[in-house]
C-alpha cells in the first residue's frame, strides 16, 4: 500500500466517514481507493450516514438519471446540516466533474465537489469545508487521482483494479471520453504491486478494469493486455482473474488465446455490441459491423467453448427504426448471451447523439427494452437449464442473500451459483453439480470437498 502523499493533512480528530457510491465499476473502484486513502489518514468508516461527520457521495454519469439521483440523495441531508452544520457533505465522480460549481449553487447545504482526478485533494477540501470554505475542484483528467496504488478499506474476497482510465473511442451516445478524459494505461508495475498487495490481504479474485482493456499498453515498455494478464497470473495467492470491458473493434486473437490458455483467467468476456443493425452501429460510431461482431463471437467460442459471454445493448438510439430494433433482437437470438445489460437510450451532456434528430418517445423505448429483456430472460433460462448435471468450479463468497442455509459464489464463466452448505466454505473453491437452472442463477450441490486454492 502506498503512503499518503506528503502534502496531505491529518484530520483534526478521528472523523467518522460515510462514503456512498452510485454507478459503474470504475466508480466503485475509485470509492474503494478513496476509502483506503482516507482511512490511512485517520478517518473511520461508518455504514450509517446519519452517524457520520463527513458524508461523501461518489457518482457516475453513465447510468440513466444519475444527476437526478444525486440531487435526491444529497437533498435528504438538508435537515441534518441545519441541525449539525459541522457535518461535511461532499460529492465526487463524473457527475461532479460535469456539474462542478453548479452543484454548489443549486445545493446550498453542499460543501465540496471533486472530480475523479482529484481524489488526492479530498482531505484538503474537507479541511476547508470544516472552516466554512465551500469549493468545487474538477481539474482536467490527467492521472489516477494522484493517490497511487491503494488498498480498499476492507479488502474482501474479490477486488477491482483499474488498468486504464479514459477512452478515445467517442461512441456518439457516451459521456466517458468527456468526463474521464483521454485513454491512458497504468504502468504494469503499479498494477502488479496493487494486485500483489491485495492477494497478500486475502483477495482471491481481481477484475481488471478499463473502458477498453484491449488497447492496454504498458507505458513502462512492457506489452499489451494479454501480456499483462500473464504477469498478473504470476501473482502468488491470487486464484482468479476477470476483466472488463472489451471493445469488439479491438478484440485480438491474442486475448482470446489468453482467455483459453491461462488457467487463472476466467472464461468470461464482456463484449458490448450496443446495437444489432449496421445503420445504428455506424451512427453510434462503433466501427464494426454486425457481421464482424458475429464473426468474433464465433472465433471466441471455437477457442473457449464454455465462455460466459456478456453484452450491452442500447434500445431507442436516435433514429432507431422498428426494423433496426428487430435486428437487435435477432442479434441476441443468434449470439445467445449468458448475461445482458440493456439500456434505454438517453441523452448525455456533450455526447454527439444528444444533438441528433429522430429522438424516440419514452413509451417506445420502454416497450423495446421490455421486449429485449423478455427475450434475454427466456434465453438465460434455457442456457441455465441446459447446465443441469454439469459440474462447475465455484469460488464461495458467503451466504446467499435469499434462501435459508444457501451459500453463493460464481462459476468460472461468471454465473451465480447457489447451493446448500455451511459458512465455513466461504473463501474456498468447491466443485458444484448443477441441479436447477433459473433465470438469474443456478442451483446446485457440492460434489467435491473444498480445496484451498490453485495458486
Ligand atoms: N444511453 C443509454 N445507455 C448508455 N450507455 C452508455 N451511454 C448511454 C446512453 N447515453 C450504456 C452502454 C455502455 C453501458 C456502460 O452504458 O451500453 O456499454
Ligand atoms: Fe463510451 Fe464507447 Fe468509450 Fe465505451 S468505448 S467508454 S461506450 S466511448
Amino acid at each position: 500500500m502506498s503512503e499518503a502523499p506528503e502534502n496531505s493533512r491529518q484530520p483534526a480528530a478521528r472523523a467518522r466517514l460515510h462514503l456512498a457510491t452510485m454507478g459503474c465499476q470504475m466508480n466503485r473502484y475509485d470509492s474503494s481507493r478513496l476509502a483506503g486513502y482516507l482511512g490511512g489518514l485517520g478517518f473511520v468508516p461508518v455504514d450509517d450516514p446519519w452517524q457520520a461527520d463527513v458524508i461523501l457521495l461518489n457518482t457516475c454519469s453513465v447510468r440513466h438519471r444519475a444527476e437526478h439521483k444525486v440531487y435526491s440523495y444529497l437533498g435528504q441531508f438538508r435537515e441534518l446540516k441545519r441541525r449539525r452544520p459541522e457535518v461535511v457533505l461532499g460529492v465526487g465522480g463524473c457527475v461532479a466533474q460535469q456539474l462542478g460549481e453548479e452543484l454548489l449553487r443549486k445545493l446550498p447545504h453542499l460543501d465540496l465537489v471533486f472530480g475523479p482526478g482529484a481524489l488526492d485533494r479530498v482531505p484538503e477540501l474537507i479541511e476547508d469545508a470544516a472552516k466554512g470554505r465551500r469549493r468545487a475542484l474538477t481539474p482536467e483528467q490527467t492521472g489516477f487521482g494522484g493517490i497511487g496504488p491503494c488498498l480498499p478499506a476492507r479488502p474482501g474476497l474479490k477486488a477491482l483494479v483499474t488498468v486504464m482510465q479514459g477512452c478515445d473511442n467517442f461512441c456518439t451516445y457516451c459521456v466517458v471520453p468527456y468526463v474521464r478524459g483521454r485513454e491512458r494505461s497504468r504502468p504494469a508495475g503499479e498494477v502488479l504491486e496493487e494486485v500483489a498487495a491485495l492477494a497478500e490481504a486475502g483477495v482471491r479474485e481481481v477484475t481488471l478494469l478499463g473502458q477498453n482493456v484491449n488497447s492496454y499498453r504498458d507505458p513502462g515498455g512492457g506489452g499489451g493486455f494479454a501480456w499483462l494478464l500473464e504477469r498478473v497470473a504470476e501473482v502468488k495467492g491470487l486464484w482468479r482473474i476477470r476483466f472488463a470491458t472489451s471493445h469488439p473493434k479491438d478484440l485480438s486473437r491474442e486475448l482470446m488465446e489468453a482467455l483459453a490458455g491461462i488457467d487463472k483467467v476466467m472464461e468470461e468476456l464482456h463484449l458490448p455490441a450496443q446495437a444489432g443493425s449496421d445503420r445504428v452501429l455506424k451512427a453510434m460510431n462503433r466501427r464494426y459491423s454486425r457481421a464482424r461482431y458475429l464473426e468474433l463471437v464465433e472465433e471466441l467460442r471455437s477457442l473457449v467453448p464454455d465462455v460466459g459471454l456478456g453484452g450491452d445493448l442500447i434500445v431507442g438510439f436516435p433514429g432507431e427504426s422498428e426494423d433496426d430494433f428487430r435486428q437487435t433482437l435477432s442479434l441476441v437470438e443468434e449470439v445467445r448471451y449468458d448475461y445482458l445489460y440493456s439500456f434505454k437510450y438517453s441523452d448525455r451532456p456533450f455526447a454527439k447523439a444528444s444533438r441528433m434528430a429522430g429522438k424516440l418517445d419514452e413509451p417506445v423505448k420502454a416497450r423495446r427494452l421490455r421486449e429485449l429483456q423478455e427475450l434475454q430472460n427466456r434465453i438465460s433460462l434455457e442456457l441455465h437449464r441446459a447446465q443441469v448435471g454439469r459440474r462447475v468450479q465455484v469460488l464461495v463468497e458467503g451466504p446467499a442473500k435469499r434462501g435459508e442455509g444457501l451459500m453463493t459464489g460464481r462459476s468460472r464463466a461468471g454465473q451465480a451459483v447457489n447451493f446448500p452448505g455451511g459458512e465455513d466454505l466461504a473463501g474456498r473453491l468447491v466443485e458444484v453439480e448443477i441441479t436447477e437452472g433459473r433465470v438469474n442463477s443456478l442451483m446446485g450441490r457440492v460434489v467435491q470437498p473444498p480445496r484451498g486454492g490453485q495458486s
